[in-house]
């Protein structure tokens, strides 16, 4: 399935295991890939040696995508590089893992303007012809100390409708609500290594999902003429979401 194009393709929390092999399976296809990440300049760097021995072009910022001023940037970076991004993948979180009952306005906040509130802006002003969001299933069932994450991929999932229908007929937009995925992230849920267990038990498929099934489904909603899907998240989770 190798594209073969010019295409440019935005990739938010490209620094994230899941985002690097998404970068990596769109790179693959041909796409020149503009990466952001955050924290983890590490784990940029070790994505640009690899994108840059397969020849992939790229170009990278590291920026926090929580104020209208860091948006911004984010558009004044890419008009910069005259980078129109065809494809945009969505995959930017942060959250507090807590309780409900111990979070406050602060935790609530942040987790909403990094994990939603930022897509919206992003994807409003650059208009993409595809838009990917990866969800998880934490937006629809609830997950031990998950709350705050899970209620902002809810709102996540509603813009994602709301995009679909205002940026119409010129930009499709899909979204991945994924199950679990053994990253480092996923780690730091408290007891994951219960909620793993409880996962594999469940889930008919008898493994986790994993980055690669992510980049997989990925690369085809970017690269398969699939407009009539648009506004359709997709449950990749092993067929968990359908036993009690
Ligand atoms: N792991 C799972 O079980 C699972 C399941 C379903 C869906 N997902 C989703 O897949 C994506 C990647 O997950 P992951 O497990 O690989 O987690 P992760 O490492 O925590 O990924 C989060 C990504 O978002 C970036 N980020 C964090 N704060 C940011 C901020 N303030 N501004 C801009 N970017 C910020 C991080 O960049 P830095 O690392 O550079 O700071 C990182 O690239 C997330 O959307 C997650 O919700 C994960």
């Amino acid at each position: 399935m190798q594209q073969n194009t010019n295409d440019w393709a935005l990739i938010t929390g490209a620094s994230s295991p899941i985002g690097q092999q998404v970068a990596m399976h769109l790179g693959g296809l041909g796409y020149s890939l503009a990466l952001l990440g955050f924290r983890h300049r590490e784990a940029m760097d070790d994505l640009c040696t690899t994108l840059s021995n397969r020849n992939i072009r790229f170009a990278t910022k590291q920026i926090s995508l929580n104020t209208q001023a860091s948006l911004d940037q984010v558009i004044t970076w890419l008009d910069g590089l005259s980078i129109k991004p065809g494809v945009i993948a969505w995959l930017a979180a942060s959250g507090v893992m807590r309780p409900v009952k111990e979070l406050n306005m602060h935790h609530l906040g942040w987790t909403f303007q990094v994990s939603a509130f930022s897509l919206a802006i992003i994807t409003a002003r650059l208009a993409p012809r595809k838009l990917i969001v990866i969800s998880s299933t934490g937006a629809t069932r609830v997950v031990e100390n998950y709350g705050a994450l899970g209620a902002a991929k809810s709102a996540l999932e509603t813009m994602l409708r709301y995009l679909a229908v205002e940026l119409a007929p010129n930009t499709s937009v899909f979204g991945i609500r994924a199950g679990l995925v053994e990253t480092s992230a996923a780690h730091r849920l408290p007891d994951f290594d219960t909620l793993r267990t409880s996962v594999l038990s469940r889930t008919p498929m008898g493994r986790l999902v994993t980055p690669a099934d992510i980049a997989k489904l990925v690369g085809l909603l970017a690269s398969e003429d699939l407009e009539m899907l648009t506004g359709s998240i997709l449950d990749l989770d092993g067929g968990l979401r359908l036993v009690l």
